[in-house]
């Protein structure tokens, strides 16, 4: 299996021309910051931009977000669980767009015995409302470029993120 694997890393690598990437996004490197603080690749997904031992903003926002309603299921910092894959894993091949769409509908594995389901939480505004912050932190974790650890340092949330964050949250 591991034979395998590194086969199949090879093959990935020359095919990428060289740049060895597992992420289902391509490139996570930061180029540019938008007013909301959020990093984007270049192909305008969101990343993260991580210094040292300070992180961005939905970085750190993803983090506390997982924590309080993902890790039950799928595991401390995305490690997995007996019951749900870890994330950090399935960014290596899942994109923003089936990540955003797996979060909002949900699913349902039915090739096991057992049913183990995703909840859809596309109407869940703790949620849906912080879908990039989420994804932020689990692409950081699927590259390794945040471990196992709560972050400590990081940017300060700016007014444009509280516009957005008040007005999806329904407050005013
Ligand atoms: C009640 C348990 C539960 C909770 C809570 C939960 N999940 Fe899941 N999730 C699952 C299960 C089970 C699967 C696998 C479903 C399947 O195989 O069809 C899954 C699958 C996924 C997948 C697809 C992974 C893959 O490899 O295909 C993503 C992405 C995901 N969850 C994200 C999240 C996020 C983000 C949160 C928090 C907002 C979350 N989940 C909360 C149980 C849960």
């Amino acid at each position: 299996m591991r034979k395998i694997r590194s086969v199949i890393a090879a093959i990935i690598f020359v095919a990428s021309g060289g740049i060895a990437v597992a992420d289902g996004s391509g490139d996570p490197a930061a180029l540019k910051q938008n007013e909301t603080g959020e990093w984007l690749d270049k192909d305008g997904n969101p990343t993260y931009r991580i210094n040292g031992d300070t992180v961005d903003w939905y970085t750190y926002s993803g983090y506390r977000r997982y924590h309080s309603d993902c890790h039950v299921c799928h595991g401390p910092d995305g490690m997995g669980s007996t019951y749900a894959p870890a994330l950090k894993d399935s960014l290596k091949t899942m994109s923003y767009a089936d990540f955003l769409g797996t979060v909002a509908s949900g699913r349902k594995n039915i090739s096991t015995a057992a049913e183990n389901v995703m909840p859809a939480f596309g109407d869940n505004p703790n949620v849906a409302c912080y879908m990039d912050d989420l994804y932020v932190y689990l692409r950081a974790r699927s590259n390794d470029a945040w471990g196992r650890a709560r972050p400590g340092k990081h940017e300060d949330k700016n007014e444009a993120y509280t516009k957005n964050e008040d007005s999806c949250m329904g407050k005013k």
